[in-house]
């Protein structure tokens, strides 16, 4: 492998390219405690709860519940998520899983009939009330309130109330969100009627507010006071749940008050793997992150081991086309082998096992796509992520979605509700690309009460036992490669958060089989990969990571990802 790993270096001759930015205002400095997320009203409202007294896991309800507000786009009461934390007193790791789950009703037949039909239309998975899975976002706020939080609930929400009440500020991350909305709302003008709030209240009715405008969210104020009031009911028992229901059905889907009075959440081990003397602990299935993570770290850590040095010893010529097909192996396995756990059996073990990356890692870089994983098995654009960390060692890395931009558009009204379009995360069409070009398989096939594969990935690094960088990002399966190159850029490469954050970034999901930038990229890298064989696409596309390092003398170093206008906050 030695010898293919030069030859293709004698093609490349790449240097890593850093946006240069010396003080940063997307990154934040303190012992105190640090929150960053995608929305600076956000990470303010968490970063005061950690002032007041209040741990980490106080923050991130506060938080999640600013964000509902803030980033209807992007989160809120209608989706779910998934939360890594550690558990700074028992010295634990451990994952809530509150992933929505396809409602009773939904059978793989309903939804090839569906697709069948929709001919030239708005994809029934993505608009519309069939796009819509069980929301588990309240369970799993409800559920980290009651066992990790020393605040009242009503106390975390209230914060949340007030920003709606208000007004979130609009940002340009905001504008570009309405844009690809409104281009699909003139692509099919039928959208205007069917799913007319949205295009009102969050559009402008096609001329979106302006940049540092306020909009308020009184319905969604309401809803939060219902949530103050009475808890996880409000929505699995009570009015909102009723109004999720009608607004769902009245969209042509199947959710019931059933099917939310039955929504559980479940507690799951992180998967685990080591990379260059450090500790990986991720989310496990039902998110394909954790798996493909380790899975590309254990093929570079064998295909670098050719080298003294490892892969930092290879970097500059060689390390984009080693990623690129560490990243397709990887891929290529979360389309044949991942999905919910409680449904398909799913070989964590063997996928991210060092003896399964050698065999991928001596195969190296196949012509062909279908060479890329394993066929045979032995037996054996609407997320927002952020972390937090308290003064006492508790972390959190929290990634919450509705999936699609304004999620299925489907609004549980009066309350302002956005419903998600996560039942799009199934391979609802086996062979057809899903929102994010993703080509899945029958491991992930749609199925009452599973839960969608995700590519939600929370993600700390461990050394000794303690975090000592947690991150997490949006963006589709480009969360899966963010997560990765930032990682690496931090343990691997040593470079400081904001360079690690700012570099470019590659992205290879197998099918297509193209490799993506999140911008131009530089002459050189660019013919490297060409040169190397692999297609280059056009689209510019990338994850928004948020991340915290906590540096050995106790300072937490807080950063958002420029890309997407968030700014962390400390108390
Ligand atoms: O769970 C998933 O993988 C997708 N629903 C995530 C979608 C996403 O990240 C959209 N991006 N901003």
């Amino acid at each position: 492998m030695l010898r293919r790993l030069i030859a293709l270096g004698l093609l490349i001759g790449l240097s890593p390219l850093a946006l240069r930015a010396d003080d940063p205002p997307w990154l934040v400095r303190s012992q105190a405690g640090m929150v960053a997320s995608d929305s600076p009203e956000a990470s303010r409202i968490g970063a005061d709860v950690l002032a007041q007294g209040g741990n980490a896991f106080d923050a991130a309800i506060a938080v999640s519940f600013a964000l509902a507000v803030s980033r209807p786009q992007s989160t809120g009461l209608g989706g779910g998520g998934f939360m890594l934390a550690c558990l700074a007193k028992e010295n634990r790791f451990m994952v809530l899983d509150f992933r929505e789950t396809a409602p009773t009703g939904a059978t793989r037949q309903r939804y090839a009939e569906l697709i069948a039909a929709a001919s030239d239309g708005p994809p029934p998975t993505i608009y519309g009330g069939n796009a819509v899975a069980v929301p588990g976002q309240l369970a799993g706020l409800v559920e980290i309130h009651r066992r990790f939080a020393t605040r009242p609930l009503k106390e975390l929400v209230q914060p949340a109330i007030k920003l709606a009440e208000t007004g979130f500020t609009v940002d340009d991350h905001y504008l570009e969100a309405c844009k690809e909305a409104l281009a699909d709302y003139e692509k099919w003008p039928k959208l205007k009627e069917d799913f007319a709030e949205v295009y009102k209240t969050l559009l402008g009715s096609g001329q979106p507010p302006k940049a540092g405008q306020k909009l308020a969210r009184p319905g969604l104020a309401r809803a939060l006071r219902l949530v103050a009031d009475q808890g996880p009911d409000a929505v699995y028992q009570g009015p909102i749940g009723q109004a999720m229901v009608k607004a769902t059905q009245a969209a042509r889907g199947l959710l019931t008050e059933k099917d939310l009075a039955g929504y559980r959440l479940r507690e799951r081990e992180p998967v685990r793997g080591s990379y260059s003397g450090y500790e990986v602990v991720t989310m496990p299935p039902p998110s394909s992150g954790g798996v493909c993570i380790l899975e590309t770290l254990n093929i570079l850590h064998v295909m670098a081991s050719d080298f003294q040095g490892g892969l930092r010893a290879v970097r500059d010529d060689l390390y984009p086309p080693m990623l690129v097909c560490a990243l397709k192996h990887a891929f290529a396995d979360r389309a044949r082998w991942l999905g919910d756990p409680d449904a398909t059996p799913v070989p964590v073990r063997r996928l991210i096992s060092r003896d399964y990356a050698r065999e991928l890692a001596d195969r190296f870089c196949p012509a062909s796509n279908e060479e890329y994983g394993s066929t045979r098995m032995p037996e054996d654009r609407g997320t927002s992520h952020f972390c937090v960390a308290d003064k006492d060692g508790n972390v959190v890395a929290l990634t919450e979605t509705i999936n699609g931009v304004f999620g299925s558009l489907v609004v549980a009204e009066p309350y302002g509700i956005i419903l998600n379009n996560e039942m799009d995360d199934f391979a609802t069409d086996p062979g057809r690309p899903n929102l994010y070009g993703l080509v899945q398989g029958e491991a992930n096939a749609v199925g009452p009460g599973k839960r969608p594969l995700s590519s939600m990935s929370p993600t700390m690094v461990v050394k000794d036992d303690r975090p000592v960088l947690a991150l997490g990002a949006s963006g589709g399966p480009r969360i899966i490669t963010s997560v990765l190159q930032v990682m690496l850029n931090v343990i691997e490469f040593e470079m400081p958060l904001e360079q690690a954050m700012s570099q470019v970034r590659i992205h290879h999901q197998w099918l297509p089989n193209e490799v993506y930038f999140d911008r131009e990229p530089p002459g050189e890298l660019a013919r490297g990969l060409q040169g190397a064989g692999h297609a280059l696409a056009g689209q510019r596309k990338t994850g928004v990571v948020q991340a915290i390092q906590l540096l050995p003398d106790g300072t937490l170093v807080g950063a958002s990802d420029p890309r997407k206008g968030g700014r962390p906050a400390a108390p």
